[in-house]
């Protein structure tokens, strides 16, 4: 909002010195101390002109200080060498538009030019197999980008993807058979322990995962009998897993799966065989998916197995064709571990191939690996792959290790902030990298953790509660430099808010908020409310620190954290 005004003053400034721009770039500064914005068209115009970019911008200073409405949006302008343009916004500039963001839905987002339907794809957790650390990732991460995409004014789509026939299924089916065990009667318990079991005895013997590879094939084929232990299978996988998405705050508009593909297979192969793209390669039918721009080789993607199976690729492929044809998305948006890069890069160049639908479309976002305080993947002490429930059990008994003991919580409470600890710590990274995971870390109450901002979102609707004034709007005055620091920042949230979104990226949100939060400490250990006798001065700063967290709230909402009663 802010960096649109300066940018339209600065270019309104060069059309009447007759230097017209089609467009011009303000940023956030980086010397704080010299100024809050900078731009350095100066470079570009000096070349267009002949001139040296400290004329340029001196003679740019010059003019935008004769407009009668300077002072209104500046307290200084000034050319710096080698030829920035450094402004400081005026008083009546910050709080005029913190004011417009105060009284706006959405702190005046803009709505987007179109409106387009985002698809995302994100969750993907294996029918029958535990879910892991990485199935926490996908979750929060996918969640966190599809509510950016709302509140960007985008329609989203989201669909869980299931891996629900794959190997898994055909081991685990095995295991409930060689154990005579009831499926009707089957537990999660059972699944957990079947699964591990099974998979072992696979990588063991190759005849037993023959057979279950049979099985799953018979599965797919549509078996009756395997029909009926896979559905019960299912049925009892999914609510553990519903309780860990309910837990989580998760949720999905589709709840389909790659067994939802398979009777879309032969309308893919179809396509896929009408654009002459199926080869026979030792037995298997592939697509040759490689271009010869290509730095490094990409493999042929494999449509169909030599015993006649479907693969992770065709499945995928069907299920683009499905959601082209159901939900005539704009975009399909794919979270998964960065490992599944080539699968994807195959997936979408098979789907361009066939005319199913453009490169362009598709975008694979991948995340880095969860490791522990070792560098190597995060693992518990006896060296299993941690199960999700684990996790959270670990982070709520530290949270309650570290309480004071005569201070009680709600089940809710405690949940909500067993939620931030892990999701801040989790969406705070840069996605792609890998992160250690280190909860005793993420949950203390200071640094960039979960609970510091719900910590100092709590601190400071407790001294707005105190002071009794209620919804009063911002003044026209700045006190000092913790409150002027602190406006400053607010009025940077669409910058943050863009960057996340164009980048897929809920850090840039995690970390704005967290730059609230050190700003809103400093300003109010500096600045203390409820002493003051000046009630101007009083309403005021209530009227910033609501705005603020108003703020601080709607983030948390979009990095998918609740803010609990009292910590
Ligand atoms: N089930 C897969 C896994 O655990 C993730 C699915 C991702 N989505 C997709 N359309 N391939 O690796």
């Amino acid at each position: 909002m802010v960096v649109e005004q300066i940018e339209k003053v600065l270019m309104d400034t060069l059309k009447e010195m007759s230097m017209d721009v089609d467009s011009i770039r303000v940023i956030l500064s980086n010397r704080k101390d010299l100024c809050d914005y900078q731009c350095d068209e100066s470079f570009k115009l000096a070349k267009r002109f002949h001139k040296s970019p400290l004329e340029i911008g001196n003679s740019i200073v010059e003019k935008i200080k004769e407009r009668d409405d300077f002072s209104d949006i500046f307290e200084k302008v000034e050319c710096a060498p080698p030829g920035f343009i450094n402004m400081t916004l005026s008083a009546k500039m910050i709080n005029d538009t913190l004011e417009k963001m105060r009284t706006s839905k959405k702190f005046g987002l803009k709505e987007p030019a179109k409106k387009e339907t985002i698809f995302l794809d994100y969750g993907g957790p294996n029918v029958a197999k535990p879910l892991h650390v990485g199935h926490m990732r996908t979750a929060i991460i996918g969640e966190s980008i599809k509510r950016i995409f709302a509140y960007a004014g985008h329609k989203t789509i989201a669909d869980v993807h299931l891996g629900d026939y794959g190997l898994q299924i055909g081991e685990v089916i095995y295991g409930i058979q060689k154990e005579n065990l009831d499926i009707e009667t089957i537990t999660i318990q059972d699944l957990d322990r079947i699964y591990p079991a099974m998979s072992a005895l696979c990588k063991e013997s190759e005849e037993i995962k023959e057979k279950c590879e049979t099985i799953t094939k018979e599965l797919q084929e549509g078996n009756i009998e395997y029909q009926r232990y896979w559905k019960k299978i299912c049925e009892v996988s999914c609510e553990d897993i519903l309780g860990i998405y309910r837990y989580l705050d998760v949720s999905f508009d589709l709840w389909l799966g790659e067994s939802d593909a398979y009777p879309v297979i032969p309308e893919t192969e179809e396509i896929f065989r009408k654009k002459g793209l199926l080869q026979k390669s030792e037995g298997a039918v592939i697509v040759n998916v490689s271009k010869e721009t290509d730095k490094l080789e990409i493999p042929p993607l494999v449509f169909q197995k030599s015993n006649g199976a479907y693969l992770y690729a065709t499945t995928d492929l069907a299920t683009i064709v499905d959601r082209v044809k159901k939900y005539h998305p704009d975009k399909i948006l794919y979270v998964t571990d960065n490992r599944q890069a080539l699968h994807f890069e195959q997936v979408f160049r098979a789907s361009e191939l066939a005319g199913i639908a453009p490169y362009e479309m598709f975008e694979h976002l991948g995340y880095g690996t969860v490791n522990g305080t070792d560098g190597k993947p995060y693992k518990t002490r006896n060296g299993d792959s941690p199960k999700l429930q684990y996790l959270f059990s670990q982070a709520k008994d530290i949270l309650i290790s570290k309480k004071d003991s005569n201070e009680t919580s709600s089940e809710e409470d405690i949940n909500r902030i067993v939620n931030a600890i892990l999701k801040f710590a989790d969406l705070s990274n840069n996605r792609e990298r890998d992160y250690i995971f280190d909860i005793s870390k993420f949950s203390e109450v200071v640094g960039k953790t979960g609970p510091y901002i719900l910590y100092t979102y709590l601190r400071l609707d407790k001294i707005i509660q105190d002071t009794d004034i209620e919804n009063h709007k911002l003044g026209s005055r700045i006190y000092n430099s913790y409150d002027r620091d602190l406006r400053l920042k607010l009025l940077e949230f669409e910058i943050a808010f863009h960057n996340a979104l164009e980048a897929r990226m809920p850090s840039y949100i995690a970390d704005f908020v967290y730059e609230i939060c050190v700003l809103a400490n400093a300003f109010y250990q500096n600045n203390h409310i409820n002493g003051l006798e000046e009630l101007e001065k009083k309403k005021d700063w209530v009227a910033l620190l609501t705005l603020t967290n108003q703020m601080i709230q709607e983030m948390l909402s979009l990095l998918v954290i609740k803010i609990p009663t009292v910590m």
